[in-house]
C-alpha cells in the first residue's frame, strides 16, 4: 500500500469535517477535443493529456476522504464518433486500465466496471475483469470505470432481466420495487451519487447516471478535461458544501 503523492504544487484538501465529504463522486470528463483544438492538435492528443487528470483525480479523492469515483470513460452514444475516434478510445480505455492497474492497486483502490458487453472490446472487457479481480479486497476508494455505459441502455437491460424474473415465475409484478431495479443494475453495490461533476462548461448529464444521481448536486465547473487536477475537485467539494440537500424533506 502507498499513501497519495501530494499534489506537485504542495496544495492541501481543505479541511473538511467527515460528513461534509460527498461519499460518491461522479465525473464527465468533457473537454478533451477542445484543449486539442485550441493546440493544433488531434482530438485524440486530448484524450492522452485527460488521463493524468482522471488519476490525480483519483489520488486527491483520497486524501479528502471521497470513497467513490465514477468515471464515464465511454458512452452506449459514443459509437456515434468517427470510426478513427472510437478504435482509438477503445484501445485507450483498454491500455489506460492495463497502465495504471498496478498502480491502483497499491493505493487501495478497487476498480469495478460498468456497461453494456454488447459490442465493447473483448480486450477491453478483459483488462476490466482483470482489474476488478485483482482489486476485489482494495477498501480504500472505489473507481467505478463506466465503459460503454449509457444510463437508458442500463435501465433497458435492468427491465429485461425482470421481465425474464416474471417469465420464469420467479417475480410477480406487483413486487418490484425500487430495490428491484437497483438488483438489475450493472453494478448493484454503486453508491447514490452526491456529487456530479462535469468539466468543459457544459451544462448537461448526457446519460451519465441517471439512476443513481436523483439527488445529486450537480457543478459544472469551466475548465477542460485536461486542465482538471484534484485541487478542481476540491473547489467542487467546496461548491457543494454550499447546497442545502433536503431530499424531499422539508
Ligand atoms: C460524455 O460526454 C463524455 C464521455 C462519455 C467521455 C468520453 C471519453 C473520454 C473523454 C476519454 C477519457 C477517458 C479516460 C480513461 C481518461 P459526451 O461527449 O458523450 O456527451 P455529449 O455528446 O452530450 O456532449
Amino acid at each position: 500500500m502507498r499513501k497519495p503523492t501530494p499534489h506537485p504544487s504542495g496544495a492541501k484538501p481543505p479541511k473538511l469535517s467527515k460528513n461534509l465529504i460527498p461519499n460518491h463522486v461522479a465525473v464527465v470528463m468533457d473537454g478533451n477535443g477542445r484543449w486539442a483544438k485550441q493546440r493544433g492538435l488531434p482530438r485524440t492528443a486530448g484524450h492522452e493529456a485527460g488521463e493524468a487528470a482522471l488519476f490525480d483525480l483519483v489520488e486527491g479523492a483520497i486524501e479528502i476522504g471521497v470513497k467513490e469515483i465514477s468515471a464515464f470513460a465511454f458512452s452506449t452514444e459514443n459509437w456515434k464518433r468517427s470510426p478513427e475516434e472510437v478504435k482509438f478510445l477503445m484501445g485507450f480505455n483498454r491500455d489506460v486500465i492495463r497502465r495504471r492497474l498496478d498502480d491502483m492497486h497499491e493505493l487501495g483502490v478497487r476498480v469495478r466496471w460498468a456497461g453494456r458487453d454488447r459490442k465493447l472490446w473483448k480486450s477491453v472487457i478483459d483488462e476490466l475483469e482483470r482489474a476488478e479481480k485483482l482489486t476485489v479486497k482494495n477498501k480504500v476508494l472505489t473507481l467505478n470505470m463506466c465503459v460503454n455505459y449509457g444510463g437508458q441502455a442500463e435501465l433497458v437491460d435492468a427491465m429485461q432481466k425482470i421481465a425474464d424474473l416474471i417469465k420464469s415465475k420467479k417475480l410477480s409484478p406487483d413486487q418490484i420495487t425500487e430495490k428491484t431495479i437497483l438488483a438489475n443494475l450493472y453494478e448493484p453495490k454503486i453508491q447514490p451519487v452526491d456529487l456530479f461533476i462535469r468539466s468543459s462548461g457544459e451544462q448537461r448529464t448526457s446519460n451519465f447516471l441517471p439512476w443513481q444521481s436523483v439527488y445529486a448536486e450537480m457543478v459544472f465547473m469551466d475548465v477542460l478535461w485536461p486542465d482538471v487536477t484534484r485541487k478542481t475537485l476540491w473547489k467542487a467539494i467546496e461548491e457543494y458544501n454550499k447546497r442545502d440537500r433536503r431530499f424531499g424533506k422539508a
